[in-house]
């Protein structure tokens, strides 16, 4: 498989004649777009929904609160940021709107029926934080001003020169804002990208009645084809709209983690985190007990992603948080030092503590609802337990593990808690349990150190 190549892409305008010179390629380029833009005119997506009413409950404090400290672990909670959501589709950007009230929202995209779609939500529920636009992401810096957040999900790998998408973006960030970027990925798509070309080859387009066979057709497919599970396990199967976004898009590309890192870099970026980083991380999951595990660990946090997406094979997207290369206070966390002890642990939302059906001499195994690899979960025993429980999105790792600190900040300390805190937070933010407010000074690069005991009283 040829990874580097653009995948599933059709032949250029024009036959498939290498374009050559800067007003071919230029030409070539707005072709696409257009092809692009038409498209996503007869099939807005995601598929339209008319009330964001049970989006809104799904939002309350405890997980904006959440959300703020993955993206800026090191800049205090704040709830009224400027967000630009680009290529918004037909309901995130209005989403943005209701999960951030005092948040100022504004959502772009090139389709009409989209913006269209999104200004019904944005009057339906009266969401005057809102602003939106039909306009390319290419033509970002036309927008007043810059933001503290670009959110840019599923786009970049539709427009035909995603590099020159993705500096348009960063021209308009913030210079300590945040980037929520998804890609798609390889390898896992390789289904989606069998069954794209097996179109392309029938010229089968993308009217509602060449939809509905495609879809009879899939039922038909050898169980042991690469697509089946992705049949099942993506959404975009169950709808006439995602059908069409997933086999039959004009302009679709995968990115492989050192092409998105390539990306990344061409953009004056620098990748922050996964939004759910367990699966990409060798002490998480079947790799903990890996043969390979200490190897994996050896490369640097990149290389370590690429073998992984290779060994897991199944990756369909990627998405991560990005800062700006300038971004000179961007968050750095380390369990070296002493400075996580003044991390404060907030639970993500989609977190739950199983206690049935335990592993031998666990208290309870923890889940993070939103991992699709099914090896990705945390045993913990029953001094874990108490810590984890303890967890309530205000105090800091040194209070949790101070048994005494409500009672009696000067009884004795207890040597064996600290590697056991240690230890166990730095699982629950592997697994993508916590997420950390870290203090200012904790976001300077902490030197490689052994752990020193801190003052106080732990467990
Ligand atoms: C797959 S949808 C994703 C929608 C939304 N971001 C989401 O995650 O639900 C891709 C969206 O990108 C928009 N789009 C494609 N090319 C674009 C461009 N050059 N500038 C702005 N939007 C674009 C499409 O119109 C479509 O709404």
């Amino acid at each position: 498989m040829d990874a580097s190549a653009p995948r599933g892409a059709p032949p250029p305008p024009g036959g498939g004649a290498p374009v050559s010179g800067d007003r071919d390629a230029a030409a070539a380029e707005s072709g696409t777009a257009q092809t692009v833009s038409t498209f996503y005119e007869t099939h807005p997506y995601p598929p339209p929904i008319e009330s964001l009413d049970a989006y809104r409950q799904s939002w309350d404090d405890a997980r904006r609160r959440a959300d703020a400290a993955l993206f800026w672990p090191t800049q205090g909670y704040r709830d009224d940021r400027r967000i630009l959501v680009a290529g918004c589709g037909t309901s995130q950007a209005a989403k943005y709107a209701v999960r951030w009230p005092r948040a100022q929202v504004t959502g772009i995209d090139v389709s009409q029926a989209s913006i269209a779609q999104t200004q019904r939500l944005k009057d339906r529920h009266g969401l005057d934080n809102l602003q939106l636009k039909v306009m390319p992401v290419e033509r970002a810096s036309d927008l007043a001003g810059e933001f503290d957040q670009v959110v840019c999900t599923g786009v970049l790998h539709h427009l035909p020169d995603p590099d020159h998408g993705l500096r348009a973006l960063r021209e308009v960030l913030a210079p300590d804002g945040a980037m929520h970027l998804m890609l798609y990925a390889p390898y896992g798509r390789t289904g989606v990208y069998m069954l794209q070309d097996y179109c392309r080859r029938l010229g089968i387009g993308s009217t509602s009645s060449e939809i509905h066979e495609l879809a009879s057709a899939l039922g038909m497919l050898p169980r042991e084809h690469p697509l089946v599970p992705l049949l099942h396990n993506m959404r975009d199967f169950h709808s006439e709209a995602g059908l069409a976004d997933a086999l039959l898009h004009p302009q679709d590309r995968a990115y492989s983690v050192p092409q998105m890192f390539d990306l990344l870099a061409g953009a004056g970026l620098e990748f922050g985190r996964w939004l759910r980083q367990a699966a990409y991380l060798p002490q998480c999951g079947l790799f903990a007990s890996s043969p390979h595990r200490s190897r994996l660990e050896q490369l640097p946090a990149s290389e370590q992603y690429a073998a992984v997406e290779l060994f897991r094979g199944s990756m369909v997207h990627h998405s991560l948080v990005a800062y700006r290369n300038d971004y000179a206070r961007r968050p750095s966390l380390s369990f070296d030092g002493d400075a996580w002890l003044d991390y404060v642990p907030i639970r993500l939302p989609e977190t739950i503590a199983v206690q049935k059906n335990l592993p031998a001499s666990a208290e309870a195994v923890l889940i993070n609802r939103s991992h699709t690899c099914t090896d990705v979960y945390l045993p913990v025993d029953a001094r874990q337990k108490i810590l984890f429980d303890r967890i309530d999105g205000a105090r800091t790792i040194r209070d949790i593990a101070d048994r005494d600190s409500a009672v009696d900040s000067d009884s004795a300390v207890d040597d064996a808690a600290l590697p056991i805190a240690r230890t166990l937070f730095e699982q629950l933010w592997n697994y993508d349990q916590v997420v950390f407010a870290m203090p200012r000074e904790a976001n300077e690069h902490a030197p490689s150190s052994t752990l020193s005991m801190p003052e106080g009283n732990l467990l």
